[in-house]
This record gives C-alpha cells, structure tokens and sequence, in this order.
C-alpha cells in the first residue's frame, strides 16, 4: 500500500517530513513502513491487510493526505473513513508565537495514543504545559477528552475567547465557562471548563492557571490515560522566558522537566503513556530517558522511536519522546 504524504508538510519539518511520517506510521501500526518517491511525489510504502484498524490509523496520521492500493504498477484509490469529529480549521486558525504546530501535535498525540494499554475507547489527554490548547483540540478532533495545565494567564484568556466563539459560529451545541478556583479560602487562579456535543458525542475539556509542577494538587485523584506535551524551548523573548522557574543560568527546559515529570507520571493510570517534544539543545535525549525512567517509566527508545528528531531553527532541535507507566 502507499500513503501518500500531504505536500505541506516540508514546512514544518524542512524537508524531513517523509522519515518523520514514515516512524509515526510505523510506531502506531507496528509494520515496516518505507519512504518512496514516485514520479517526483512522496508516499510511505508499507505491506497491510487494508482492515478496518489500519484504515483508521492510517486516517489519523499526521501527514497523510490519501492512500492507494499498488498493483500491476497502478494506484488504486483507498477509501479512507472520517476520523475527525471537528474541522481541521479548529485548530490552524489561531496564530500566535509560542504555538506549537498542529502537525506535530497531532505526530505526538497518535504515537502517545498507540502505546496505551487499556481497553479501546475514547481517552483522557492531559497536557499539562498547554499553552491555547493546540494538543487538546487535536484530542478533541479525535474523539478524545482533554485537560491541561498553563502558567500563562491570559493564553488561557485568549484560549477560551476564541473557543467560545468557535463553537458558537459553528452553531455547535456547546458550554463554556471560565471560573475562578478557591481552596481553602485561598485564590489558585482560574478553570477554564467546556463541553460540545457533536456527531451524538459529548467532548470535555478543561484547564487550570497555574504551575504545572502543582499539576497533582490542582487536578486532585484524576488519573489520565495520556499525558502529551510540547515542552518550553527554553528561549527568551524579549524579557520573558517561557520557562517559569528555571534559574537565570538554566534557560533549558531540563530543571522543570526534572521536577515536573514525576509529578506527570503519578497522574497517569496504570497502562497510560507519557509523550513529550522537547528541544534536545537544552536537554539531551539521554538526560530525558533519565528523568523519565526515575520517574517510573518505560521508554520506548528503539528503532523507529529514535527516527523523531528533527532540525526546526539554529536554536531548536526537536525530539518526540514516549514512555510508559507498566506498573
Ligand atoms: C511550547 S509551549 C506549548 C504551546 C502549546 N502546545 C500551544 O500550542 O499553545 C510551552 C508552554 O508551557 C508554559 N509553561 C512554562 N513553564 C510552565 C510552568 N512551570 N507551569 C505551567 N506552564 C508553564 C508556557 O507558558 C507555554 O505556554
């Protein structure tokens, strides 16, 4: 069969696209999956029964943009079935610096989601970093309910604002409120909760202001099936670095990475997986599979798994990173 890779992709990955897809494919699938190109065009070429499991993954891929059965040298037209609860429009119209891009989202989101062990169904995602919620909505396009964690405010502010209005051009039946959260009689900052009923679902959401090293305190006993987070570059704009709690030295995202993961990995269920994209500048993969396996983890670090890292600027060299809890 042949996956053919949608063009636009070489923007996000300059020009690695094609091995990037090809490890995606191969992790959520467990076959051997070969970049190929024919007449000038990319395609991922791989033998598979075309069943109903494979037609679903290979819809969800990040990169695909169609599929064809390969015979006598012709490109039969694979029919593939709608995977997408809501348009892909939810998630490419908010712009703003610090995004992380939607491809990519969803490349981690599919290869978090393949190695949870539970029983099928719709999952929890946590993303406990989630600055306007570019992974939760991947989530929720997926049938998927989500949960995050954010320092910043007023991303969270604008999340909601654009959310909100969203759903109700969309005429989608939806609630959306943002409340404030008060324990002890003490503020901890605000909860952003929504809802939408969409195709017979009902999809939920909500996010806590706050630092996700509170991320346990602030999200109580829930237990998730996935944690999925892009992590903090580790550069400064300006005056203000994304990477709150760092020492003035520590401009990595390593000395968060460090307290935040075992706090991550206590909120995963049992049979859950943890998916991170980090910048490997400031953090190697080596000091990451470190801080995870303290944590309890299991890392999944063989074969395609280590075909994820990619060149997106001089200062940021990015990875994906799975792993997890056995037990
Ligand atoms: C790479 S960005 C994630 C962007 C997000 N995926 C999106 O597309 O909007 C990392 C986020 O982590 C947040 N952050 C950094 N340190 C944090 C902390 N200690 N607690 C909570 N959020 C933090 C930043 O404000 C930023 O929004």
């Amino acid at each position: 069969m042949l996956m053919l890779l949608a063009p636009s992709l070489n923007r996000v990955y300059a020009g690695e696209a094609p091995r990037l897809a090809a490890a995606e494919l191969a992790v959520t699938t467990g076959l051997e999956v070969e970049p190929v190109v024919i007449a000038g065009v990319d395609y991922l070429r791989f033998e598979a029964d075309a069943d109903e499991v494979l037609l679903r993954t290979v819809a969800e891929q990040s990169a695909r943009l169609g599929l064809y059965d390969e015979a006598a040298g012709l490109l039969r037209p694979v029919e593939l079935p709608k995977v997408d609860l809501l348009d892909e429009d939810l998630v490419t119209i908010p712009k703003y610096p610090g995004k992380t891009n939607e491809q990519l989202t969803r490349l981690l989101l599919n290869v978090t989601l393949s190695q949870v062990a539970l029983p099928p169904g719709p999952r929890t995602v946590l993303d406990p970093l989630c600055g306007r919620a570019t992974t939760l909505l991947q989530a929720w396009r997926l049938g998927h309910d989500g949960a995050g964690v954010e320092a910043d405010e007023k991303a969270v502010e604008a999340f909601a604002a654009y959310l909100k209005t969203y759903l109700r051009r969309r005429r989608l039946k939806h609630s959306a409120d943002m409340t404030p959260v008060r324990r002890e009689g003490k503020s901890l900052g605000k909860r952003f909760d929504a809802e939408v009923a969409v195709e017979g679902r009902s999809l939920s959401l909500g996010i806590f202001t706050g630092d996700t090293r509170q991320s346990a305190k602030l999200w109580g006993k829930r237990k998730f099936d996935a944690i999925v987070t892009d992590a903090p570059y580790g550069i400064v704009h300006g005056s203000v670095s994304d990477v709150r709690g760092g020492t003035r030295k520590d401009r990595s995202a390593t000395g968060l990475l460090s307290d935040a993961v075992p706090v991550w990995a206590g909120q995963l269920r049992i049979g859950g997986a943890l998916g991170l994209s980090w910048n490997t500048l400031g953090t190697p993969r080596e000091r990451l599979v470190g801080i995870l396996e303290d944590a309890g983890l299991t890392v999944r670090d063989e074969g395609p798994w280590r075909r994820f890292a990619h060149r997106v600027d001089s200062s940021v060299h990015r990875d994906v990173i799975v792993a997890v809890r056995e037990g």
